[in-house]
């Protein structure tokens, strides 16, 4: 399978509410190819996050064929959407979504702690390995309360990478970091992509981290822009 994610007319409406009905987005084809480093940038309200979270199978689009790592989503129920997601996809989100009452290694054992089957040791092992990957083994029993926005980004990077997800999904994730943490955390990103081959499609608004991608593609209205991938 030379593709992670193959979109293919993808259309998305909600409803506001009787009678209207909105689409946000109006027919997305887009193939990530297996080991690419993407960028999707576009203006607030474009879609972006609407995209993110119909390829990451948390919400279902209205039309269109949606293709995850090598599976077609078509007819999949809820078990199996959840199922798929939860051995495909990581999440980075901007707010991280770590609990901060609890350390930096807990947080990133989460993930398999809810998978369960795994043994207490060899939970811990690869939580504190994907610490020290993400240059955070100093900080692993660290309540994450206590971390700056750029080390608990690191870690929750970690926790998206758990799992060992082919696509790893991030929404914004360094829009709320300073100059200095963002470069920290996409280096980060990058050096996960070229060692360990994941998939990643990182919304952004700062061009000059785009521009470090391997592709862009770009959203206006709920369409790509042609040309720009
Ligand atoms: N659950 C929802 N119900 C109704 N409208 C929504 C919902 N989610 C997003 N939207 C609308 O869809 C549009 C795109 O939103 P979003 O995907 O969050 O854009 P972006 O991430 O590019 O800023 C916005 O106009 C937003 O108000
Ligand atoms: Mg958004």
């Amino acid at each position: 399978m030379a593709e992670d994610a193959l979109l293919s007319g993808i259309r998305k409406s909600f409803n506001i509410g009787a009678p209207a009905e909105v689409e946000i987005l109006h027919g997305i084809d887009i193939t990530l190819e297996h080991g690419a480093f993407c960028a999707l940038i576009g203006p607030s309200g474009s879609g972006k996050s609407t995209l993110l979270n119909i390829i990451g199978l948390l919400d279902r689009q209205s039309a269109g064929r949606l293709v995850i790592g090598g599976k077609d989503t078509q007819g999949l129920d809820d078990a199996a959407l959840t199922r798929l997601r939860g051995e495909t996809i990581g999440f980075v989100f901007q707010a991280h979504n770590l609990i901060p009452a609890f350390t930096a290694a807990e947080n990133v054992m989460m993930p398999m702690l809810l998978s369960r089957g795994w043994a207490d040791a060899a939970m811990r092992a690869a939580a504190e390995a994907l610490l020290d990957r993400v240059g955070m083994t100093r900080w692993r029993d660290a309540r994450v309360g206590n971390l700056s926005g750029g080390q608990a980004q690191r870690v929750s990077i970690a926790r998206a990478l758990m799992m060992k997800p082919v696509l790893v999904l991030a929404d914004e994730p360094t829009g709320n970091l300073d100059t200095a943490a963002a470069d920290g955390v996409f280096d980060m990103m990058h050096t996960m992509n070229q060692e360990q081959g994941m998939t990643f499609l990182i919304v952004t608004h700062d061009p000059r981290l785009a521009k470090r991608c391997g592709r862009i593609i770009e959203l206006v209205d709920g369409q790509v822009v042609q040309g720009a991938a």
